[in-house]
């Protein structure tokens, strides 16, 4: 079999009528909690996931048997999953994709999460700018509740558990574990340090285990199919699909599934290769906390250690593809912006770092637009500052070693990738203010 025909969770998303109760029974939905809840333990469910090698599809990777297991031996009661569906960033849209197409699948997962880990409650977390999730999730939830599979001693086997649908901050710090859970607190949307993890303080300081919308999708299939399967796909140390999230330059930009370690290319050819008369010049793998790959390294596996040997990592799933059309340094400015937007401000480097990156990168093409296209005499004394070539790594390795969360280290990513692979294309910007592309000084 071709990687791109194995796509589990794309077949069961093809199955017809997903968004009711009876349509998932029908397409054998429920089974794995059912069995799990009357005929197994909440011991053999951890042991079951831990065997399966299942990693967190969120972007952190972390393997989730372990997660459930430190939530399990936690001290302290109620204990809480909390579904993490905040998917703030750009190209992210697997998540509502799936909680969109199969509302039951994500819940009969959060079941299985909450038996596992001996939780009581459960909190889905959806993005704000998600409407057609949050109703199709709120539905799914009264269909569950209406057929016993919610409140207190669901199918008579003594295991209790609620769960509410809470809209997300729509800001893109709020994806960050820490900084998702003050959010939903009605608390400002500040990451803070860890330890202590989720899985001892979280929710209202009670052991709390948060997982992403395609984590929790992938336990039913597990626990119905068994861990051999699931370690029968992708890699031996990260086994499964991911979906990915394409979008950019290519013909049909949409949610893809293939193994873990497939060739990026292969991922591109089924989003139907870059548009009429454009060649591909660069990818970002793993969303704007990824770094780019150059089109000479397509083949790359998509995995972590192989994007790691470019500088990137997997992210949460969003590919997303840039023609030779593009000018770099503008792609730059907009990742900058986008950075310095998000920025929670509590923390300094990232908080400061990020409007400098911004600034630094638009200095020298905003120089030419307010001069009616001309270069700016004096630019580098009202426009700090005078290299933008030296100071912007010494800025993104601040960003990487000092801010206080994942948002600000990654910021320079994908920026830094691309000083490293178009020198030309930024020198020429910086040194003799003209974009060889002219696009973004036109
Ligand atoms: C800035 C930032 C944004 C994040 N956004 C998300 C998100 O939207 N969804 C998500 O599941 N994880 C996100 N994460 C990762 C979470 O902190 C956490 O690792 C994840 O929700 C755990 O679930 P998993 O183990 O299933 O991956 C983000 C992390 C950072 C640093």
């Amino acid at each position: 079999m071709s990687p791109m025909e194995c796509h589990p969770l794309l077949d069961h998303l093809a199955r017809p009528a997903l968004e009711t109760w009876e349509g998932y029974r029908a397409a054998g939905g429920g089974k794995a909690f059912e069995r799990a809840v009357r005929h197994s333990t909440p011991e053999a469910v951890r042991a079951d996931i831990q065997a399966s090698g299942l990693k967190g599809r969120g972007g952190s990777a972390f393997p989730t048997g372990e997660k459930m297991e430190a939530v399990a031996r936690a001290s302290g009661f109620p204990r809480y999953v909390v579904m993490n569906g905040e998917e703030g960033g750009p190209g992210g849209f697997k998540d509502r994709f799936l909680l969109e197409g199969s509302p039951y699948l994500i819940l009969e997962g959060l079941l299985l999460a909450g038996y596992a880990s001996g939780a009581t409650q459960g909190l889905c977390v959806v993005r704000r700018s998600a409407p057609e999730a949050q109703r199709r999730l709120r539905q799914a939830v009264e269909g569950l509740r209406a057929a016993g599979w919610l409140g207190a001693n669901i199918l008579g086997t003594g295991f209790t558990f609620e769960v509410s649908v809470e809209i997300g901050a729509g800001v893109f710090c709020c994806g960050e574990e820490t900084a998702l859970l003050e959010s939903v607190q009605g608390r400002r949307g500040y990451p803070r340090p860890r330890p202590p993890y989720p899985s001892e303080k979280g929710f209202r300081d009670c052991p709390t285990l948060v997982v992403n919308v395609e984590t929790l999708a992938n336990l039913p299939l597990i626990i119905d199919r068994g861990p051999e399967w699931f370690r029968s796909i992708g890699r031996a140390d990260d086994p499964g699909t991911r979906l990915w999230g394409v979008s950019g330059h290519v013909r049909k930009p949409g949610v893809y599934e293939a193994p873990i370690g497939t060739p990026l290319a292969e991922v591109l050819a089924q989003a139907g290769g870059p548009r009429e008369g454009e060649r591909l010049a660069a990818v970002l793998p793993g969303g704007a906390v990824s770094a780019f790959l150059p089109a000479e390294a397509l083949e790359t596996p998509l995995a972590a250690d192989t994007l790691a040997a470019h500088g990137g990592c997997l992210g949460s799933g969003a590919i997303i593809a840039f023609s030779d059309r593009c000018c770099f340094v503008q792609v730059a400015q907009r990742l900058a912006a986008f950075f310095e937007q998000e920025s929670c401000g509590k923390c300094t480097p990232c908080r400061e770092g990020t409007k400098k990156l911004r600034e630094v990168l638009e200095s020298v093409s905003s120089a030419r637009r307010k001069n009616g296209g001309e270069p700016r005499r004096g630019v580098g004394r009202e426009v700090p500052p005078p290299r933008p070539g030296e100071l912007l790594p010494l800025l993104i390795e601040t960003l990487a070693r000092s801010s206080a969360c994942g948002l600000g280290r990654a910021a320079g990513t994908a920026i830094g990738s691309a000083l490293r692979l178009f020198p030309e294309e930024f020198a020429a910007h910086f040194q003799r203010h003209e974009c060889p592309k002219r696009i973004c000084w036109s």
